[in-house]
């Protein structure tokens, strides 16, 4: 497999909006950012993922793109974004922006125009179809609830919006709308950034003639997902774009790819025949959800090893997979998959070691270094996200689920767990503004927070720093094979990571309980050195047959 920095790399995403917020009206912004620059190159991250920043009304927090080539007026300006850019890489750190190209916003130019009249020369940027018998042209599900096409009288017809009305879908079979695209992804390469985190990118090609999806019993619509995903001309897009634009630098892309499967990620990803680096897959995230993310169910050990050794296989020798455990969309971590109230620290550090030790280039999200948890607002006034307002309107008032079910669901799987400010030290607002923040900051933050990490030298975010800088002076954490030990232990999380003549042996207690651990017949029976613990480990200690404490961790360089 070719070495590159991409894949020895480690990332670092940033919310804007819950970071840092300079001019204290409770927004997150740039010069936020440009502030907290010493601090992630301290952590030792080489990436980082902004998340959009691109002017909108923030439908969907700047995924309801309006301008292509500005900045949202609340983060700062395009001289601001320079300046990041350049703190950033006078750092070593290079930049990933969002590209979200699946839909705009219906306050963008292009839209505006095309909802004028049906022979409007943008009219074919989108995806207008007439009704079908007085109702939409077909039942998909918007991702964000209710039909997926919204009726516009103008013009007497709908267009398509797989996410919420305000972000229509663009209409990638316009060879137009393509070359748009990719003139203002060359715009921005041509500034100096590094790569390209492409929103939901497995979305643009639709099944010719829009098929129905199979609704469940009783509903009216449904998800559309067979005809949207993956579709029929995809790879044929995404090779155009690499032709015309990403062959052309020297990048970092990912595809935020919901429903691949190991086999179409490799096609994606393919080292020789590929379009993208790798895919954000998200089959784990759906380990702990019944079908839809809301009916929430415990997880399985089991079926996370299953997964996630489906994913680190399917892609061996062949594509690249992405690690990461939360982003701006998901749950935070340790609260998901490690026990926030008794164990928050060990577990914390368990997930971190977890993270950076599988194959694949690890994903930090802002706050998981310092172990941030999910938050429970008392009321749904506290909360913000498009998505999670949506869930409980049609909840409470559309299915009559009583409002504490529905809160409960919220509290587990709502996206404002992990957009909840930044946590820096324990003054008022955790540090993040001085005014009055845009979403409530979560209350634990005299206790987690950055001041506090920094200051002790056994915190989460110490850890994440030894853990980075291990995976830079080992090859093998980077490229070896990895390979699953133990596979049916309930507690137990083993793995080896090899690349001849080197071996890493990673033990993971993943539960609240101390757990057997025997040296599987395979490994050698001494000599293993520690490289790094969460816990004190005595180096006399027998590994053949050990007991591991709650949550503990361990990474052995195997003898
Ligand atoms: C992606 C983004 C999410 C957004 C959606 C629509 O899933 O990560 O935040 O709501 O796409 O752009
Ligand atoms: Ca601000």
């Amino acid at each position: 497999m070719n070495r590159t920095w991409w894949k020895e790399s480690v990332v670092y995403q940033i919310y804007p909006r819950s970071f840092c917020d300079s001019n204290d009206d409770g927004v997150g912004d740039l010069r936020g950012i440009i502030s907290k620059l010493d601090y992630l190159h301290a952590l030792g991250v080489d990436v980082v993922w902004l998340c959009p920043v691109y002017k909108s009304p923030n439908d969907d927090n700047g995924y309801d793109i309006s301008d292509y080539h500005d900045i949202m007026p609340e983060f700062g300006t395009l001289a601001d974004w320079e300046e990041l850019l350049a703190g950033l890489h006078a750092r070593g750190i290079r930049l990933v922006m969002d590209l979200v190209v699946n839909h705009t916003s219906d306050e963008h130019p292009w839209f505006v125009q095309s909802r004028q009249s049906k022979d409007n020369p943008y009219r074919d940027y989108y995806i207008w179809r007439p009704g079908k018998d007085g109702r939409e042209p077909n039942n998909w599900l918007s991702h964000f609830g209710g039909s997926a096409w919204e009726f516009d009288p103008r013009t007497g017809e709908y267009y398509l919006h797989l996410f919420s009305r305000k972000q229509p879908d663009l209409n990638w079979e316009n060879p137009q709308v393509r070359r748009e695209v990719y003139r203002m992804m060359r715009w921005w390469l041509d500034k100096g950034i590094d790569g390209f985190r492409m929103d939901v990118i497995n979305m643009i090609s639709k099944a010719p003639g829009l098929p129905d999806a199979e609704p469940e019993p009783g509903e009216r619509y449904a998800y559309g997902g067979r005809y949207f995903l993956n579709g029929p001309r995809l790879m044929e897009f995404l090779q155009e774009m690499k032709r015309e634009v990403l062959q052309h630098y020297d990048l970092l892309t990912v595809g935020e790819t919901p429903g691949v499967t190991p086999e179409i990620a490799a096609q994606l990803t393919d080292e020789q025949t590929g379009v993208l680096n790798m895919v954000f897959q998200f089959e784990h995230m759906g380990l702990d959800s019944e079908g839809l993310k809301w009916r929430v169910r415990p997880w399985s050990l089991l079926e996370m090893k299953q997964v996630m050794t489906r994913w680190q296989k399917g892609l061996e020798a062949r594509g690249w997979n992405s690690i990461y455990l939360t982003n701006h969309d998901q749950p935070r971590a340790v609260s998901r998959f490690g026990d926030d109230r008794r164990f928050r620290v060990p577990s914390a550090k368990l997930l971190a070691t977890f993270t950076l030790l599988l194959q694949g280039t690890p994903y930090i999200y802002q706050g998981e270094e310092i172990g941030m948890t999910n938050v429970a607002f008392p009321s749904i006034a506290d909360y913000r996200d498009i998505e999670t307002l949506n869930f409980y309107r049609e909840a409470v008032e559309v299915r009559g689920v009583p409002p504490a079910v529905a809160l409960a669901a919220i509290h587990a799987k709502s996206r404002d767990n992990a957009r909840t400010p930044m946590q820096w030290d324990s003054s008022p607002n955790a540090g993040f503004t001085a005014g009055n923040p845009w979403i409530p900051v979560n209350p634990n933050y005299p206790e987690i927070n950055v001041q506090q990490a920094l200051a002790d030298p056994d915190s989460i975010l110490h850890y994440y720093r030894r853990l980075i800088r291990l995976r830079k002076e080992h090859p093998v954490a980077v490229y070896g094979r990895y390979d699953l030990l133990l596979a049916d232990h309930p507690q137990l999380y083993v793995f080896t990571r090899t690349l001849e003549p080197d071996r890493l042996l990673v033990i993971l207690n993943f539960s609240s309980e101390p757990a057997r651990f025997q040296l599987p017949a395979a490994l050698p029976a001494a000599g293993h050195a520690l490289l790094i613990a969460n816990y004190p480990v005595d180096a006399a200690e027998d590994l053949r047959s050990t007991t591991l404490r709650p949550w503990e961790a361990r990474v052995y360089r195997v003898a």
